[in-house]
């Protein structure tokens, strides 16, 4: 059996571990809010109609930020439109996902739904297709107190006490031709910088999120980034990154090193934002919002539209079947892996959101008027959630190396820990595709411990999923192959595998 040796260092600290890493993505897209977090029929509803039932696994996944309402949904938002009485709510088209709106669920009645999991709401304002007063507006509606229009609009439609909202969101993925008002780098830039500056005059410490990329497969990747830093590096505080990966072509051996290529993005882009800071003798640092990652079928969900586009254009439905990834062993793995990857780079990624969180490439699946589960992805991010804490300890890793076509040399072998004042967490993968590997964990380093809880997620099938049928065909299970000794922890990872293992 192969065999791997990893050292941690108490001294070897990278950063505070960020709970605003565990962040995840609400949009109003498919099913996400409509029969996702939101069905007023359903048995668990409670009185806003919200489901209890999943708001109980949302807690249990520990998503600690959700960014809301979109996604590309928001570039053809009015924010106006879901607010007041629900019976004046106007219907509208969606043009980012070619559904019905609703506005049965808006501002009030998500900050609520918030409220029942414990997360904290991040907003996007609508830089694409509206403007600044807008985004003052709806500021002033979410975060003022009491005395002027818009707030006491909102008191009178039952919400007293302001949002508060710390994280905007300035537009969505301005880049891309998809965008419903997309645009140039040079006008995103101004338009986000002014967006920006008019936002900090009514408070200086609100947190903005410039919007990067949509992904580094972009032609203009780089240059957006350093064309937008340098109108707005000034009026903002992070830059965002989204990243989706999958097996393409059937290469597993790549898809299992995403995480390499996320950490080398997240490179480029801390390198540009330094760069224009540099430029610009500024002593403030941007940092990363990883705020859209995930594994994604993306390939698929495009060529299935494209066979289908003429139904599809002829019918406007509301809360459709839309990006319903059914998610294998094999996703769950590359998904505890960029997890770890977010969770080593917590020096320069401030925040971060799995997209989505409920039915549209989610962790979290529910069926109108029946169940709610969790997909295979859900175990890796709930788990990492629940035991990451304290400061971020970067490994010394020695392990077999593997040779991917699409990105380069990866180690078989990955891994991260945290250590907090009594508890350590250590999250591993295993990327071989056939073969168990030995690892020896040297954690002399940390003080005296004691392995409290070991879990692995594997299966014979890399392929195996959960399903409406089969929700618990996958859950991570105990790894009794565990040993601490002489302050060396010896683990068996199996083939495609997730572990996490908390000391204390
Ligand atoms: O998360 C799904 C979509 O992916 C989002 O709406 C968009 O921002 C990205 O392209």
């Amino acid at each position: 059996m192969p065999r791997a040796h990893i050292t941690l260092d108490r001294q070897a600290v990278i950063a505070p571990v960020r709970r605003r890493t565990f962040g995840s993505f609400v949009e109003h897209l498919g099913r996400c809010v409509y029969t996702g977090i939101h069905e007023p029929g359903h048995p668990s509803a409670n009185a806003d109609g919200f489901r209890m039932d999943v708001v109980e696994l949302v807690r249990e996944l520990g998503s600690t930020t959700i960014r809301y309402p979109g996604g590309n949904f928001v570039s053809g938002f009015r924010w106006e439109d879901s607010i007041g009485p629900r019976e004046k709510r106007p219907v509208r088209r969606d043009l980012a996902w070619h559904s019905l709106e609703s506005n049965q669920v808006g501002l009030d009645e998500f900050a609520r739904w918030l409220k029942l999991t414990d997360a904290e709401l991040m907003l996007a304002v609508n830089v694409a297709t509206r403007g600044i007063l807008p985004a003052l507006d709806l500021l002033e509606y979410a975060n003022h107190p009491s005395g002027t229009a818009l707030s006491d609009l909102r008191v009178a439609n039952g919400t007293p006490e302001p949002h508060d909202v710390r994280m905007w969101c300035l537009g969505n993925e301005m880049d891309g031709p998809w965008q419903t008002g997309f645009m140039t780098a040079e006008d995103y830039g101004k338009a986000a910088a002014r967006t920006a500056a008019a936002m900090k005059m009514a408070d200086k410490d609100l947190e903005l999120v410039v919007c990067g990329s949509s992904g580094s497969g972009m032609p203009t990747f780089g240059d957006w980034e350093r064309t937008v830093l340098e109108h707005s590096y000034e009026h903002v505080d992070y830059i965002s990154c989204h990243a989706y990966y999958q097996v393409h072509d059937g290469d597993l051996g790549s898809f299992l090193a995403s995480a390499v290529d996320m950490d080398y993005f997240i490179d480029t882009v801390v390198a540009t934002a330094d760069h224009v800071g540099y430029k610009k003798r500024s002593s403030k640092k941007i940092d990363v919002s990883f705020d859209e990652w995930n594994v994604w079928y993306l390939k698929e969900h495009q060529e299935s539209q494209e066979a289908n586009s003429e139904a599809v254009n002829a019918e406007w439905r509301h809360a459709p079947r839309q990006l319903e990834d059914v998610y294998t062993v094999a996703d769950a793995v590359v998904v505890g892996n960029l997890l770890m990857t977010l969770l080593k780079r917590s020096d320069r990624v401030a925040s971060a959101s799995l997209a989505q969180l409920v039915n549209v490439i989610a962790p979290i699946m529910t069926e109108p008027g029946g169940p709610a589960w969790r997909q295979t992805t859900f175990y890796p991010f709930s788990i990492t959630s629940r035991l990451a804490a304290g400061e971020v300890i970067r490994p010394l890793i020695e392990a077999p190396m593997y040779t991917t076509a699409r990105h380069g040399e990866a180690s078989v072998i990955d891994a991260v820990a945290t250590v907090d004042e009594d508890r350590v967490a250590v999250f591993l993968v295993n990327r071989d595709l056939t073969q168990a590997v030995q690892v020896a964990v040297d954690v002399r380093g940390l003080g005296s411990a004691r392995v409290v809880e070991a879990v692995t997620l594997a299966d014979a099938d890399v392929y195996a999923k959960n399903t409406l049928a089969e929700p618990q065909r996958v859950v991570p299970k105990a790894n009794s192959s565990v040993t601490l000794a002489d302050g060396v922890l010896s683990i068996e990872l199996p083939p495609v595998s997730w572990t996490a293992i908390a000391l204390r």
